[in-house]
């Protein structure tokens, strides 16, 4: 996996006229939980569309590791679950890799079970604070031995009977939220959550499709509360997986850059917990046609067909951020040839990513000639249309810190920056959009791993 593989520099060169039809792989949040629910339920899960990314991958290697039996036919991966509350105690440590969401949602999963779990990850991982989802299971009655500051490598070892709690989400986070719902499941009465600021649903939305008792009230002003009643049975499910809005982001973005652009992108999740992006564009003057809008398997789904435009400086509402959270690494890009000025804030979460994105983005601009002010949780960028100037220096190259959202988006940037811009790995795209290079490639984009 990506522990320890020797870092792949990528360099990408102004294009032209980016054009054809893609289908974008799976959404990979959606991916984890048909993994973990298809893990858990009794029965039999079917899964086309799951996006075969390291990350993903990793999630479902730690379920069979605690009794799932995993195997693909075809197109199809077919889960025979454990059944709820019969989860096997791992005989080694469960690694995630890069994932957060695998490992802090496991975490919450397996964690009140009345036996050990440990969990590692790559180096990125490891820097990642889990203290957000070991409050919460220390609460329920979980022992939780971790590293300083709540960092991997972590051991839980849950209670005979775990405790039922409220929890207020402290942060905007699905993950916190799901960590705390997937314990409830093997604890007995009712776990709530209390979520102030809505994240991304599909945890509630898909428990209650493999059977789990969930409601969920929202009050006048937004506050959502989940309540999920605890030990009952999980269903093995039919899921279609439909494409991952936030790879969906690198060719939209691109094909607005690049002048004389005009692609089709099939068949993209549209749930309005993670369209933020498309949004923000549209107010920048982007030119996105939503075509087709459908339901399938109970998301919402369209195909977008996206031409190249250009762009103004906007402010960003913060309200939106949750609904674009992993996005604001290739907005930024987006804004760096917008006219004027664009002002991102409410952005502290993205310190603590797959690496310190506000930081990570800010270097990379200033690197390649934008101009940028980075603050504690906001960053504004002044675009320049032509990209005259822009290039990463001879010799330099972006610092990815193992961050395929980082890598992505300079990459992107390259296509219509008047110089190639380089990263400095590219190896790490693959927990998330393995097929990102040639989908690009195919699409025009010239892009290159250095020999
Ligand atoms: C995810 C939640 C988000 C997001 C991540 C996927 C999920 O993380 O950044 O890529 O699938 O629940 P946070 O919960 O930390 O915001």
């Amino acid at each position: 996996m990506s522990h320890g593989a020797a870092p792949k520099p990528a360099t990408a060169s102004r294009s032209e006229n980016l054009k054809g039809t893609v289908t974008i792989p799976g959404d990979k949040s959606i991916s984890h939980r048909s993994f973990m629910f298809g893990g858990l339920a009794s029965g039999e899960t079917r899964i086309t569309g799951l996006l075969e990314g390291e990350d993903v991958i990793n999630t479902g290697r730690a379920m069979s590791a605690m009794g799932a039996k995993i195997r693909k036919d075809g197109d199809t991966w077919i889960i025979n679950g454990t059944g709820n509350g019969a989860l096997l105690a791992p005989d080694a440590p469960l690694d995630f890799g890069n994932a957060g969401t695998g490992c802090r949602l496991t975490m919450g999963l397996v964690g009140v079970y009345d036996f050990a779990s440990t969990f590692i990850g790559d180096a990125s991982l490891s820097s990642r604070p889990m203290g957000r989802v070991l409050n919460p299971l220390r609460e329920m009655g979980v022992q939780v031995e971790a590293s300083a500051g709540d960092k991997l490598p972590v051991t839980l070892k849950g209670p005979r009977t775990p405790a039922p709690i409220t929890y207020r989400v402290p942060m905007a986070s699905a993950q916190v939220k799901s960590a705390v719902l997937l314990a409830g499941l093997n604890t007995p009465g009712i776990t709530t959550v209390i979520e102030p600021v809505m994240t991304r649903d599909h945890t509630e939305k898909m428990l209650a499709g493999f059977g789990a008792a969930l409601s969920v009230e929202t009050d006048a002003e937004g506050v959502r509360t989940i309540r999920l009643e605890g030990r009952g049975k999980l269903v093995g499910q039919t899921i279609a997986v439909p494409g991952d809005p936030s790879s969906t982001a690198f060719p939209l973005v691109a094909a607005i850059l690049v002048p004389g652009s005009d692609i089709t992108i099939r068949n993209v999740l549209m749930n309005p917990t993670r369209t933020g992006l498309i949004l923000t564009l549209q107010d920048m003057g982007a030119d996105i046609e939503i075509l087709e809008p459908r339901l399938a398997g109970g998301e919402d789904v369209a195909d977008l067909r996206v031409r190249h435009a250009e762009l103004k400086g906007v402010t960003v509402p913060e309200e939106r951020a949750p609904s674009m959270i992993d996005e604001y690494p290739i907005l930024a890009i987006a804004a760096a040839f917008a006219r004027g000025e664009t002002i991102m804030n409410g952005l502290e979460e993205l310190r603590v990513k797959e690496s310190d994105r506000l930081s990570a983005v800010a270097n990379g601009l200033k690197l390649n000639g934008v101009e940028c002010v980075e603050g504690e949780a906001s960053l504004t960028v002044t675009g320049r249309p032509d990209g005259k100037g822009y290039g990463t220096p001879k010799g330099a190259s972006v610092r990815t810190h193992l961050d395929h959202r980082i890598a992505m988006s300079f990459l992107v940037m390259g296509l219509a920056a008047e110089h190639p811009v380089t990263v400095d790995d590219a190896t790490m795209i693959a927990t998330s959009f393995p097929e990102f290079m040639d989908l690009m490639t195919g699409l025009g984009a010239r892009i290159s791993t250095d020999s």
